[in-house]
Protein backbone atom coordinates (compact mmCIF):
# COMPACT_ATOMS: atom_id res chain seq x y z
CA UNK A 1 0.00 0.00 0.00
CA UNK A 2 1.41 3.52 -1.18
CA UNK A 3 1.60 6.03 2.06
CA UNK A 4 0.10 8.65 -0.62
CA UNK A 5 -3.90 8.87 -0.48
CA UNK A 6 -5.72 7.49 -2.63
CA UNK A 7 -8.58 9.40 -4.27
CA UNK A 8 -11.14 8.25 -6.22
CA UNK A 9 -12.94 10.67 -8.16
CA UNK A 10 -16.80 10.86 -8.47
CA UNK A 11 -17.87 9.08 -11.12
CA UNK A 12 -20.30 10.44 -14.12
CA UNK A 13 -23.37 8.54 -11.83
CA UNK A 14 -23.46 11.70 -9.71
CA UNK A 15 -24.52 9.53 -6.55
CA UNK A 16 -21.49 8.47 -6.22
CA UNK A 17 -19.92 10.48 -3.46
CA UNK A 18 -15.78 11.64 -3.59
CA UNK A 19 -13.63 9.34 -1.05
CA UNK A 20 -10.18 9.23 0.04
CA UNK A 21 -8.43 7.02 1.12
CA UNK A 22 -5.55 7.32 3.88
CA UNK A 23 -3.21 5.10 6.23
CA UNK A 24 -4.91 5.32 9.80
CA UNK A 25 -4.46 8.68 11.65
CA UNK A 26 -3.55 9.02 15.14
CA UNK A 27 -4.15 12.16 17.54
CA UNK A 28 -1.11 13.47 19.57
CA UNK A 29 -3.73 15.48 22.31
CA UNK A 30 -6.50 13.82 23.59
CA UNK A 31 -8.27 14.51 27.47
CA UNK A 32 -9.82 10.67 28.41
CA UNK A 33 -10.26 11.39 31.97
CA UNK A 34 -10.74 8.13 33.97
CA UNK A 35 -13.53 5.91 35.55
CA UNK A 36 -16.64 6.29 33.67
CA UNK A 37 -16.13 9.14 31.81
CA UNK A 38 -13.11 7.14 30.68
CA UNK A 39 -14.89 4.54 29.43
CA UNK A 40 -17.61 6.89 27.99
CA UNK A 41 -15.59 8.87 25.50
CA UNK A 42 -12.64 6.33 24.70
CA UNK A 43 -14.54 4.28 22.29
CA UNK A 44 -14.83 7.51 19.67
CA UNK A 45 -11.50 8.06 20.26
CA UNK A 46 -10.89 4.88 19.18
CA UNK A 47 -13.19 4.46 16.28
CA UNK A 48 -11.41 7.18 14.60
CA UNK A 49 -7.47 7.03 15.94
CA UNK A 50 -4.90 4.20 16.03
CA UNK A 51 -2.74 5.82 18.64
CA UNK A 52 -2.51 8.82 20.70
CA UNK A 53 -1.13 11.14 23.51
CA UNK A 54 -3.39 11.00 26.32
CA UNK A 55 -2.51 14.67 28.43
CA UNK A 56 -2.07 13.83 32.34
CA UNK A 57 -4.17 16.61 33.66
CA UNK A 58 -6.08 14.10 35.98
CA UNK A 59 -6.69 14.87 39.53
CA UNK A 60 -4.56 14.63 41.00
CA UNK A 61 -2.23 14.80 37.67
CA UNK A 62 0.04 12.09 36.48
CA UNK A 63 3.31 13.04 37.59
CA UNK A 64 4.94 9.37 38.45
CA UNK A 65 6.51 6.96 36.08
CA UNK A 66 4.13 4.09 38.36
CA UNK A 67 0.85 6.13 38.24
CA UNK A 68 1.33 6.46 34.06
CA UNK A 69 1.71 2.32 34.17
CA UNK A 70 -1.55 1.96 35.92
CA UNK A 71 -3.50 4.90 33.75
CA UNK A 72 -2.29 3.27 30.88
CA UNK A 73 -3.48 -0.05 32.19
CA UNK A 74 -7.07 1.69 32.67
CA UNK A 75 -7.10 3.08 29.50
CA UNK A 76 -6.39 -0.32 27.95
CA UNK A 77 -8.61 -2.42 30.02
CA UNK A 78 -11.39 0.57 28.79
CA UNK A 79 -10.97 -0.30 25.30
CA UNK A 80 -13.51 -1.93 23.38
CA UNK A 81 -12.90 -5.03 22.80
CA UNK A 82 -12.04 -5.23 19.22
CA UNK A 83 -10.02 -1.81 19.46
CA UNK A 84 -6.36 -1.84 19.05
CA UNK A 85 -6.36 2.26 20.45
CA UNK A 86 -2.71 2.68 21.36
CA UNK A 87 -2.02 5.06 24.12
CA UNK A 88 1.04 7.03 24.81
CA UNK A 89 1.79 8.72 28.26
CA UNK A 90 3.02 12.36 29.03
CA UNK A 91 4.75 13.39 32.13
CA UNK A 92 2.76 16.30 34.23
CA UNK A 93 5.58 18.64 34.96
CA UNK A 94 5.68 20.12 38.29
CA UNK A 95 8.03 22.42 40.37
CA UNK A 96 9.47 19.56 41.75
CA UNK A 97 9.85 16.79 38.79
CA UNK A 98 13.17 14.96 38.95
CA UNK A 99 15.39 14.93 35.80
CA UNK A 100 16.57 11.47 36.76
CA UNK A 101 12.47 9.94 36.95
CA UNK A 102 11.45 11.48 33.62
CA UNK A 103 14.69 10.11 32.33
CA UNK A 104 14.02 6.72 33.63
CA UNK A 105 10.20 6.85 32.42
CA UNK A 106 11.13 7.64 28.74
CA UNK A 107 14.19 4.90 28.83
CA UNK A 108 11.51 2.33 29.87
CA UNK A 109 9.23 3.15 27.03
CA UNK A 110 6.36 4.73 29.60
CA UNK A 111 6.66 8.25 29.36
CA UNK A 112 6.40 9.39 25.47
CA UNK A 113 7.04 13.07 26.44
CA UNK A 114 6.32 15.59 28.88
CA UNK A 115 3.62 18.36 29.67
CA UNK A 116 4.34 22.33 30.52
CA UNK A 117 1.09 23.27 31.90
CA UNK A 118 2.20 26.71 33.68
CA UNK A 119 0.92 27.07 36.71
CA UNK A 120 -2.93 27.53 36.79
CA UNK A 121 -3.43 28.11 32.86
CA UNK A 122 -5.77 25.80 32.53
CA UNK A 123 -8.14 22.61 33.41
CA UNK A 124 -6.50 20.76 36.56
CA UNK A 125 -2.87 22.90 35.85
CA UNK A 126 -2.62 24.27 39.59
CA UNK A 127 -0.04 21.74 40.32
CA UNK A 128 1.60 23.25 37.24
CA UNK A 129 5.06 24.73 36.74
CA UNK A 130 5.42 28.43 38.72
CA UNK A 131 8.61 29.18 36.69
CA UNK A 132 10.65 27.22 33.77
CA UNK A 133 13.46 28.33 35.40
CA UNK A 134 12.72 25.82 37.86
CA UNK A 135 12.69 22.96 35.56
CA UNK A 136 15.85 23.90 34.19
CA UNK A 137 17.69 20.63 34.91
CA UNK A 138 14.53 18.60 33.63
CA UNK A 139 14.73 20.56 30.23
CA UNK A 140 18.29 19.87 29.62
CA UNK A 141 17.45 16.31 30.18
CA UNK A 142 14.98 15.98 27.83
CA UNK A 143 16.97 17.75 25.05
CA UNK A 144 19.93 15.55 25.76
CA UNK A 145 17.53 12.58 25.44
CA UNK A 146 15.44 13.61 22.88
CA UNK A 147 12.44 13.70 25.18
CA UNK A 148 9.54 16.09 23.46
CA UNK A 149 8.44 18.76 25.49
CA UNK A 150 4.43 19.77 24.58
CA UNK A 151 3.30 23.22 25.91
CA UNK A 152 0.07 24.73 27.04
CA UNK A 153 1.67 27.69 25.22
CA UNK A 154 -0.18 30.81 27.80
CA UNK A 155 0.95 33.07 30.52
CA UNK A 156 -1.28 33.02 33.33
CA UNK A 157 -1.10 36.66 34.49
CA UNK A 158 -4.41 37.86 35.08
CA UNK A 159 -3.84 41.15 34.23
CA UNK A 160 -2.60 40.42 30.28
CA UNK A 161 -6.09 40.22 28.06
CA UNK A 162 -7.07 36.72 27.93
CA UNK A 163 -7.10 36.66 24.27
CA UNK A 164 -3.43 38.28 23.82
CA UNK A 165 -2.20 35.31 26.55
CA UNK A 166 -0.89 32.38 23.91
CA UNK A 167 0.95 35.72 21.90
CA UNK A 168 3.08 36.54 25.49
CA UNK A 169 3.67 33.82 26.36
CA UNK A 170 5.18 32.84 23.06
CA UNK A 171 7.57 35.94 22.96
CA UNK A 172 7.76 36.00 27.00
CA UNK A 173 9.12 32.15 27.77
CA UNK A 174 8.97 30.29 23.97
CA UNK A 175 11.32 32.23 22.23
CA UNK A 176 13.65 32.30 25.03
CA UNK A 177 13.27 28.35 25.77
CA UNK A 178 13.62 27.58 22.34
CA UNK A 179 17.05 30.05 22.40
CA UNK A 180 18.17 28.09 25.50
CA UNK A 181 17.59 24.60 24.78
CA UNK A 182 18.39 24.51 21.45
CA UNK A 183 18.29 20.88 20.53
CA UNK A 184 15.44 20.40 22.78
CA UNK A 185 11.98 18.99 20.53
CA UNK A 186 9.13 21.50 21.27
CA UNK A 187 5.17 20.96 20.15
CA UNK A 188 3.17 24.07 20.94
CA UNK A 189 0.04 22.71 21.76
CA UNK A 190 -3.62 23.37 20.41
CA UNK A 191 -1.60 26.20 18.34
CA UNK A 192 -4.68 29.10 18.45
CA UNK A 193 -2.57 32.29 16.93
CA UNK A 194 -0.77 33.65 13.75
CA UNK A 195 2.10 34.53 16.08
CA UNK A 196 2.52 30.55 16.87
CA UNK A 197 2.71 29.11 13.56
CA UNK A 198 5.34 31.98 12.31
CA UNK A 199 7.67 30.69 15.57
CA UNK A 200 6.72 26.59 14.47
CA UNK A 201 8.30 27.58 11.01
CA UNK A 202 11.09 29.58 12.50
CA UNK A 203 12.20 26.52 14.43
CA UNK A 204 11.34 23.93 12.64
CA UNK A 205 11.37 21.16 12.09
CA UNK A 206 12.18 20.48 16.27
CA UNK A 207 9.48 22.61 17.01
CA UNK A 208 5.69 21.43 15.54
CA UNK A 209 1.68 22.29 16.84
CA UNK A 210 -1.03 20.59 17.09
CA UNK A 211 -3.85 22.66 15.45
CA UNK A 212 -7.42 21.12 16.71
CA UNK A 213 -11.05 20.76 14.58
CA UNK A 214 -12.79 23.60 16.80
CA UNK A 215 -9.63 26.47 16.56
CA UNK A 216 -9.99 25.48 12.74
CA UNK A 217 -13.81 26.02 12.54
CA UNK A 218 -14.40 28.70 14.80
CA UNK A 219 -12.94 32.12 15.93
CA UNK A 220 -14.17 34.38 19.28
CA UNK A 221 -17.36 35.23 17.69
CA UNK A 222 -18.37 32.04 17.51
CA UNK A 223 -18.43 32.19 21.01
CA UNK A 224 -21.00 34.44 21.34
CA UNK A 225 -22.98 33.75 18.16
CA UNK A 226 -26.90 34.19 19.32
CA UNK A 227 -26.32 34.09 22.72
CA UNK A 228 -23.52 32.66 25.15
CA UNK A 229 -22.32 29.38 23.69
CA UNK A 230 -20.09 27.47 26.70
CA UNK A 231 -19.70 24.42 24.77
CA UNK A 232 -17.28 26.04 22.33
CA UNK A 233 -15.19 27.87 25.39
CA UNK A 234 -12.24 26.20 25.40
CA UNK A 235 -8.33 27.33 26.52
CA UNK A 236 -6.54 28.85 24.64
CA UNK A 237 -9.66 30.83 23.69
CA UNK A 238 -10.32 30.75 20.21
CA UNK A 239 -8.77 33.87 18.43
CA UNK A 240 -10.39 36.28 15.68
CA UNK A 241 -11.27 35.28 12.18
CA UNK A 242 -6.98 36.35 10.83
CA UNK A 243 -5.79 33.92 13.30
CA UNK A 244 -8.02 30.69 12.20
CA UNK A 245 -7.44 31.40 8.61
CA UNK A 246 -3.66 31.29 9.69
CA UNK A 247 -4.07 27.69 11.32
CA UNK A 248 -6.42 26.67 7.98
CA UNK A 249 -3.42 27.90 5.94
CA UNK A 250 -0.75 26.12 8.11
CA UNK A 251 -2.49 22.82 9.01
CA UNK A 252 -3.03 22.31 4.83
CA UNK A 253 0.16 23.75 4.10
CA UNK A 254 1.17 19.82 4.15
CA UNK A 255 4.59 21.24 6.30
CA UNK A 256 5.43 18.50 8.54
CA UNK A 257 5.63 20.43 11.52
CA UNK A 258 2.01 20.66 11.73
CA UNK A 259 -0.65 17.59 12.53
CA UNK A 260 -3.77 16.57 14.25
CA UNK A 261 -4.17 17.02 18.23
CA UNK A 262 -7.71 17.62 18.84
CA UNK A 263 -8.15 18.50 22.34
CA UNK A 264 -10.76 16.25 22.91
CA UNK A 265 -11.37 17.48 26.41
CA UNK A 266 -15.08 15.95 27.79
CA UNK A 267 -16.66 17.85 30.73
CA UNK A 268 -20.24 17.16 31.76
CA UNK A 269 -23.09 19.30 30.58
CA UNK A 270 -23.88 20.49 33.48
CA UNK A 271 -20.04 22.15 34.15
CA UNK A 272 -20.12 23.91 31.24
CA UNK A 273 -23.79 25.48 31.58
CA UNK A 274 -22.68 27.22 35.09
CA UNK A 275 -21.95 30.10 36.26
CA UNK A 276 -18.55 29.49 36.03
CA UNK A 277 -18.17 26.92 33.33
CA UNK A 278 -15.16 24.50 32.12
CA UNK A 279 -13.02 25.01 29.41
CA UNK A 280 -13.40 21.94 26.94
CA UNK A 281 -14.70 20.92 23.38
CA UNK A 282 -15.56 17.32 23.19
CA UNK A 283 -14.66 16.94 19.97
CA UNK A 284 -13.51 12.99 19.63
CA UNK A 285 -16.27 11.87 17.87
CA UNK A 286 -16.90 14.22 14.84
CA UNK A 287 -12.80 15.15 14.64
CA UNK A 288 -12.41 13.63 11.61
CA UNK A 289 -15.22 14.39 9.63
CA UNK A 290 -14.57 18.10 10.74
CA UNK A 291 -10.75 18.03 9.55
CA UNK A 292 -11.40 16.48 6.11
CA UNK A 293 -13.74 18.82 5.50
CA UNK A 294 -11.49 21.88 5.87
CA UNK A 295 -8.87 20.30 3.55
CA UNK A 296 -11.88 19.58 1.03
CA UNK A 297 -12.85 23.53 1.59
CA UNK A 298 -9.61 24.51 1.22
CA UNK A 299 -8.66 22.46 -2.08
CA UNK A 300 -6.37 20.53 0.44
CA UNK A 301 -7.14 16.40 0.03
CA UNK A 302 -4.55 15.90 -1.35
CA UNK A 303 -2.53 17.35 1.53
CA UNK A 304 -4.51 15.46 4.15
CA UNK A 305 -2.64 11.75 4.58
CA UNK A 306 0.46 14.65 5.74
CA UNK A 307 -1.52 16.21 8.61
CA UNK A 308 -3.59 13.15 9.80
CA UNK A 309 -1.25 10.20 9.54
CA UNK A 310 2.33 11.07 8.90
CA UNK A 311 3.59 14.08 9.93
CA UNK A 312 3.02 13.75 13.94
CA UNK A 313 4.51 10.25 13.49
CA UNK A 314 7.41 11.20 11.80
CA UNK A 315 7.74 14.01 14.82
CA UNK A 316 7.85 11.64 17.66
CA UNK A 317 10.25 9.30 15.60
CA UNK A 318 7.83 6.43 14.99
CA UNK A 319 6.46 4.93 11.74
CA UNK A 320 3.17 5.55 10.09
CA UNK A 321 0.28 2.97 11.31
CA UNK A 322 0.13 -0.04 8.62
CA UNK A 323 -3.78 -0.06 8.10
CA UNK A 324 -5.70 2.54 6.30
CA UNK A 325 -9.00 4.15 6.48
CA UNK A 326 -11.79 5.50 3.96
CA UNK A 327 -13.18 9.41 4.16
CA UNK A 328 -16.32 9.85 2.33
CA UNK A 329 -17.97 13.09 1.81
CA UNK A 330 -21.39 11.66 2.44
CA UNK A 331 -23.71 13.76 4.40
CA UNK A 332 -23.82 12.08 8.23
CA UNK A 333 -24.71 12.77 11.64
CA UNK A 334 -23.41 11.91 14.56
CA UNK A 335 -25.73 13.05 17.89
CA UNK A 336 -25.79 16.20 20.15
CA UNK A 337 -24.45 14.33 23.22
CA UNK A 338 -23.55 10.84 24.57
CA UNK A 339 -24.57 9.43 27.71
CA UNK A 340 -22.19 9.11 30.99
CA UNK A 341 -23.39 7.68 34.18
CA UNK A 342 -26.84 9.43 33.16
CA UNK A 343 -25.67 12.67 32.76
CA UNK A 344 -24.71 14.08 28.92
CA UNK A 345 -21.52 15.73 27.42
CA UNK A 346 -22.49 17.82 24.30
CA UNK A 347 -20.58 16.86 21.16
CA UNK A 348 -18.82 19.56 18.96
CA UNK A 349 -20.91 19.86 16.11
CA UNK A 350 -23.33 16.77 17.50
CA UNK A 351 -26.61 18.81 15.92
CA UNK A 352 -25.25 19.52 12.49
CA UNK A 353 -25.08 17.69 9.12
CA UNK A 354 -21.63 16.29 9.00
CA UNK A 355 -20.47 17.03 4.74
CA UNK A 356 -18.06 14.14 5.69
CA UNK A 357 -18.29 10.47 6.87
CA UNK A 358 -15.87 7.90 7.95
CA UNK A 359 -15.92 4.19 5.90
CA UNK A 360 -13.82 1.48 6.70
CA UNK A 361 -10.98 0.85 8.58
CA UNK A 362 -8.30 -1.49 7.48
CA UNK A 363 -6.53 -2.71 10.35
O1 LIG B 1 -10.03 23.74 26.95
C1 LIG B 1 -9.23 23.03 27.53
N1 LIG B 1 -9.64 21.94 28.22
N2 LIG B 1 -7.94 23.35 27.49
C2 LIG B 1 -7.04 22.70 28.22
O2 LIG B 1 -5.89 23.06 28.15
C3 LIG B 1 -7.45 21.60 29.13
C4 LIG B 1 -8.70 21.00 28.69
C5 LIG B 1 -9.33 20.11 29.74
O3 LIG B 1 -8.63 19.29 30.33
O4 LIG B 1 -10.54 20.22 29.96
ZN1 LIG C 1 -5.54 19.76 26.15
Amino acid sequence: MSISAIFEKPSERTEDPLRIIIRRPDDWHIHLRDGSMLKAVLPFTAAQFARGIIMPNLSPPVTRVEDAVAYRQRILDARPTESDFQPFMACYLTDHTSADDIERGFVEGVWKAAKLYPAGATTNAHHGVTDVLLINRVLERMERIGMPLLVHSEVTDPDVDIFDREARFLERTMVPLLERYQLLKVVIEHVTTAEGVAIVRDYAPRVAATITPHHLTINRTSLFQGGLRPHLYCLPVAKREEHRLALRSAATSGEASFFIGTDTAPHLRGAKEAACGCAGVFVGATALQTYVQVFDEEGALPRFEAFASLNGAAFYGLPPNAGTIELIKRPSRFSPTIEVDGAEVVVFRGDENLVWSIGNIEK
